[in-house]
This record gives C-alpha cells, structure tokens and sequence, in this order.
C-alpha cells in the first residue's frame, strides 16, 4: 500500500517533455529507489501520445498533454503551460528533453528553479544537433550539462557536466546513446542537491553548498561523492 502522508512531505517535482521520457524515468526510478528524496507531482508534455506521458502513467503520475499548436503564439502558450505548472505547486520544473524555446517571461515565472539537461558539454553547442555538430568538430569529448535556466537559450549556469570520450566510429546516435546514460546518473543527482537546499541560483551564478561554481559545472566522476 502506498503511504500518501510520507510523500506528501517531499519535494514537488513538475517534468515537462516532448518525447520518449528516459530522462523523466531516471527521475520516477531515483524517486523509488530513494536517492532523490522527492516525488514527480505531475508531467506534462507540449505533444500528446509520446511514451513519456506512458512513463508517468505507468507510475500513476498525473500526466497532461498541453499541444503548443492550439495556442496563437509562443507567449499565449507559454502563460498557459506556466498556470498549469502552477497548479501542481512544484518546489523544483525540471525540463526533460522539452523541445521548446522558452519566453522571457516564462523564464523569469520559475527562475531559480527550473533546470535543463542539455546534450553538450555547455558553453559549447547550445542548440540543435549538437553531438553531430561535437563529431564534425573533430572533437575529442561530449557530453551532457545540466543547468539553471535563464532567458539565455541553453545560456543559464552550469552545475554538473558528464564527460565522455567521442570515439573515432562514433555516429550522432551512437554517441547520443552513450551520453543519455550518463545524463540518467547527473540529472537526478542535480534535483537531489537542490531539493536538501544545498543547490542555488543567485545573481544568476550557480552555488552548491555557499561555494560559487565554476562556468562549466562540476565534472562528474563516478566515483567522487559530492
Ligand atoms: C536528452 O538527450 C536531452 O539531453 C535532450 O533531449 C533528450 C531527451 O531524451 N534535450 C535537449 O536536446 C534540450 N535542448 P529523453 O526524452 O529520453 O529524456
């Protein structure tokens, strides 16, 4: 039997996503498994029919789909997805793999608690395409940064980035396999970090534990405990 009166004590998480979820089950397994010490209160998506919204379902997470096409523009949409999130009184938005450029005043609703993962090692290739445009660059790592957002597309501070080598018969789906599984260990971590209060945006500078941290985040490691 599920005991509501221990969650409802937890952190609220809200997860928006456009599509197959992995980064959002990472989250709902995290959650189960008690490494992060929170529960996913809702996930909404901006299309319907997407395997995430499947994801939550099959948690019993109350799921939503909200498609941006119905709405006249980016700003009407935008005011509607943020009154919906609003309703689920979240502690923490985590962006996972919502495929939207965000208004400013969608942003600045949530700043200082609305993250992203991003699939690039952050300042570098904010975007699209980015482990093609990593491998056409003869780059030798990519990864995946986890960061506050700011009205900066992909632009707000870093906090955790996972490294990987870029090897030489890499192909975009190769290497953007590679990195989703490192993105399933870095991003719950991040949500654990803010939920115990140790993890902050101030002045748009990224802090964990009072200490200011560097542009590119910390660099994950498997085997250092933060
Ligand atoms: C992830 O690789 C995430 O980093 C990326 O979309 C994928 C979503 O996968 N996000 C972005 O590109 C945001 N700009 P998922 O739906 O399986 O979690």
């Amino acid at each position: 039997m599920i005991d509501s009166s221990m969650s409802d004590n937890k952190p609220r998480l809200v997860v928006l996503i456009s599509g197959s979820g992995s980064n959002l089950q990472s989250f709902i397994d995290a959650c189960a498994e008690g490494t992060l010490n929170a529960q996913v209160a809702a996930v909404i998506s901006n299309r319907a029919y997407v395997k995430g919204l499947d994801r939550a379902a099959a948690a019993n997470i109350p799921n939503i789909a909200i498609d941006h096409r119905a709405f006249d523009s980016r700003e009407e949409f935008d005011q509607n997805l943020g009154e919906l999130i609003d309703s689920f009184a979240p502690d923490l938005v985590v962006l996972a793999g919502f495929m939207r450029i965000l208004t400013p005043d969608f942003v600045n609703r949530f700043l200082g608690k609305l993250i992203n993962i991003h699939p690039s090692l952050l300042p570098a290739y904010p975007g699209l395409h980015t482990h093609q445009r990593a491998i056409d660059a003869g780059d030798s790592e990519a990864g995946a940064t986890v960061h506050f957002v700011t009205p900066e597309l992909d632009g707000g501070p870093s906090v955790l980035q996972a490294r990987v080598p870029l090897l030489a018969n890499d192909t975009a789906d190769s290497l953007a396999q590679r990195v989703l599984s490192f993105e399933h260990s870095i991003y719950p971590k991040v949500a654990q970090w803010f939920c115990e209060g140790r993890l902050a945006m101030v002045n748009g500078q990224a802090y964990l534990d009072g200490k200011a941290l560097p542009e590119q985040g910390i660099i994950f490691s498997e085997n250092s405990e933060q």
